[in-house]
């Protein structure tokens, strides 16, 4: 799709501009969307052919994404509710916030650790259930209280599955709190990795690891390769009456086998944030009703970053924090710009350059990235934009979408 529109360029005179159009589908941090300027961006629940979608949990994969849609931007971090395979052999590039949520889900975590270790669920209900007043209501408190004991969790175990954003602010914390700590993460980035403390010791394999933990916390996201990740195999490891805090997703978990070992006792308690109709009533279970970022800082975090990568895109086809296409974003040179998304094949560089060339354009400055079987390119261009170039450039086997932006007033 075509737009004509000038953002983050040098100049802004006599430019003529379409409006973007921004579909919330989800109830967004108003925050977030007064980052939108109203002369350039129009955002709305009901939205006729928009250019972008900004959605929390709305489940995508149970509607047609409208042919308009450039992007679909996440206000969040997990991507399990977004098609996102189809997305991006349609060239839409799906953003999400990574990080901006996290504090918050690890303060839920960390309540989930206490909560398991003392019954205080329990103790809360039990003093709103009693009848009695005056020093016969006191009296009744203090002859029960024994019933809801626990534990402390100073100098516990805490095994952390994922050391991103939340984990390993998690696994900080947990350290602080007095707790032995250690992560497991093939995958870890260098970023999350020197903001670790050093008390937190990496698992030397993820067995050893569970078999020693009082308390194992996921904080991998939910994708086909991690579907049901934590299975009774590996449950079998967990350390009798380990508890499970599970603020991931639902799918992490092979459910069957988590309600055998919480039967039989293996499990002590599981911990969520994704409740589910068969766990909800099981005596070791304690389901949140999906909370972890239901904090008004969180909220407003998310809304204002996805606002700001979602216009930056539109505006200059700069991408930062998608999960489909690559991080790849430069300032705008030239006297327009092109961004081509393609097929991660041989040659493509060069039949687009060449066909370019052809045209009598000239390339001031490109980037190119790719990310698994998908690249994206931006390229500044000197000479007179024609229409018909994108028409060429989409021509080319292996393009999937082309978009023109202005750079410099049009003639
Ligand atoms: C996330 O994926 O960021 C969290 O699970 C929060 O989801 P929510 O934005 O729908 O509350």
């Amino acid at each position: 799709m075509e737009k004509e529109v000038l953002g983050k360029v040098p100049s802004t005179e006599n430019v003529s501009f379409n409006v973007f159009k921004i579909q919330t589908k989800n109830k967004i941090s108003v925050k977030g969307l007064n980052e939108f300027p109203r002369d350039t961006f129009e955002v709305s629940t009901d939205i006729k052919e928009p250019d972008a979608l900004i959605i929390r949990s709305f489940d995508l994969h149970k509607e047609a994404i409208a042919s308009s849609i450039l992007a679909v931007g996440r206000a969040g971090a997990g991507g399990n509710n977004i098609p996102i395979e189809k997305c991006t052999k349609r060239g839409v590039v799906v953003f999400n916030t990574p990080g901006a949520n996290a504090n918050a889900v690890k303060e839920l975590v960390l309540l989930g650790m206490l909560v398991a270790s003392r019954d205080v669920v329990g103790g809360i209900e039990f003093a709103k259930s009693l009848k009695l007043k005056g020093a016969g209501f006191h009296t009744e408190i203090e002859k029960n209280k024994s019933k809801f004991a626990g534990n402390e969790i100073k100098g516990k175990k805490l095994g952390v599955i994922g050391l991103g954003a939340i984990g390993a602010m998690l696994a900080n914390d947990a350290v602080n709190l007095g707790m032995k700590v250690e992560g497991y993460d093939p995958f870890i980035s260098v970023h999350h990795a020197w903001g670790l403390s050093r008390d937190v010791k990496p698992a030397s394999s993820l067995e050893k690891m569970l078999k020693t933990s009082d308390f194992v916390s996921l904080h991998v996201p939910l994708t086909p390769k991690t579907k049901n990740f934590l299975n009774g195999e590996k449950i079998a490891y967990l350390k009798e009456g380990g508890v499970i805090l599970n603020f991931s997703r639902d799918g992490i978990i092979h459910e069957e086998d988590l309600l055998k070992a919480l039967d039989t006792g293996k499990v002590g308690k599981y911990i969520t944030d994704f409740p589910c109709s068969d766990l909800i009533n099981h005596e070791r279970v304690i389901s949140i009703p999906h909370l972890g970022a239901s904090t008004k800082e969180a909220e407003e975090n998310c809304a204002v970053m996805i606002a700001n990568q979602l216009m930056d895109f539109l505006l200059s086809g700069n991408i930062k924090n998608s999960v489909n296409y690559p991080d790849c974003g430069m300032e705008c040179n030239g006297d327009f710009r092109l961004v081509v998304t393609n097929r991660n094949v041989p040659s493509m560089v060069g039949q687009i350059t060449t066909l370019l060339a052809q045209e009598k354009l000239n390339i001031l400055e490109m980037m190119n990235k790719s990310k698994d079987d998908f690249a994206y390119n931006i390229m500044d261009i000197t000479g007179t934009y024609d229409k018909k170039i994108i028409d060429k450039v989409k021509k080319i086997e292996g393009v999937i979408s082309v978009r023109y932006i202005p750079i410099k007033p049009v003639a």
